[in-house]
């Protein structure tokens, strides 16, 4: 049965840490960020705990946990170190990206395709999931990534929306059809097979309002650059009004409804 929801909001505050690294000082302070953000509409945070912590540190993860009233969504790494943190504070969701150290922002989704490694993303998936942690894939956004999500035990997939936003942004229109339309199939398949989607990268304010407002399916955007990129002139909690009136649509379906 489709259910009517709210689009959910993501805020992803790592670039708030990237500051306070640029001088390794104590502020700006990353929970009155979040705070901020949730005034604004956000339903909930997001921070990435890099394995070389170049943003976001061990103990942001114990104060953004402990401290706010929205779901945190902690992406991390495919690592036992990275699962072992997530056990230990027990996040809302955890989002697994690949990594790699001299990236600029996660590019691309989980590799899906090296059975050797797909044993850990199984053990994740149980081992989360049990403690009560919802575990979501950040996946290029085609059909194939999300059967295979789906089989590996994931309850949740992202999309990757990075290519798409690049295409619209560089007006390149024949790419933008065909990666929208590749998303677009994606969520159906995700929907039919009762996962939750969520979808982020990249997704600037036009976007959010002329396309991704429009879809049916999605049940959160995680959004950051564009945020904080907005924040410089008008504050955090207005730029996170300004996204979650951009993404408003009429109505949204999806097949389950989680809050
Ligand atoms: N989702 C994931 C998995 C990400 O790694 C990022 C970037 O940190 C985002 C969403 C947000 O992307 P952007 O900062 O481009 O909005």
């Amino acid at each position: 049965m489709s259910l009517p929801f709210k689009t959910r909001l993501g805020v992803n505050i790592d670039h708030v840490a990237t500051l306070r690294r640029l001088r390794d000082t104590p502020y700006p302070n990353l929970l009155e960020a979040a705070n901020l953000c949730i005034q604004g509409g956000a339903d909930q945070i997001t921070i990435h705990l890099r394995e070389d912590r170049r943003h976001i540190v061990d103990a942001d993860v114990k104060v953004i946990r402990e401290n706010i009233t929205v779901d945190l969504n902690l992406e991390m790494a495919a690592t036992p170190e990275m699962l072992e943190i997530a056990l230990q504070t027990l996040p809302h969701s955890i989002c697994i990206v690949p990594e790699k150290r001299e990236e600029k922002t996660t590019e691309g989704g989980l590799d899906l395709s090296n059975e050797t490694r797909n044993l850990f993303l199984k053990e994740i998936c149980k081992k989360a999931g049990e403690a009560g942690i919802l575990v979501s894939f950040f996946i290029e956004a085609t059909k194939k990534e999300v059967q295979k999500s789906f089989e590996l035990g994931a309850k949740c997939v992202e999309l990757h929306t990075g290519s798409l936003c690049l295409a619209h942004q560089q007006k390149n229109a024949g790419l933008f059809t065909k990666l929208s339309l590749e998303f677009e199939e994606a969520i159906a398949v995700g929907n039919a097979l009762n996962m939750l989607v969520h979808a982020g990268h990249g997704i600037d304010y036009d976007l959010a309002k002329t396309y991704f407002s429009k879809i049916s399916g999605v049940r959160e955007y995680n959004i950051g650059h564009a945020i904080v990129c907005e924040s410089v002139f008008c504050g955090i909690t207005a730029a996170t009004r300004k996204m979650a009136h951009a993404l408003e649509a009429p109505v949204n379906f999806h097949p389950v409804y989680y809050q």
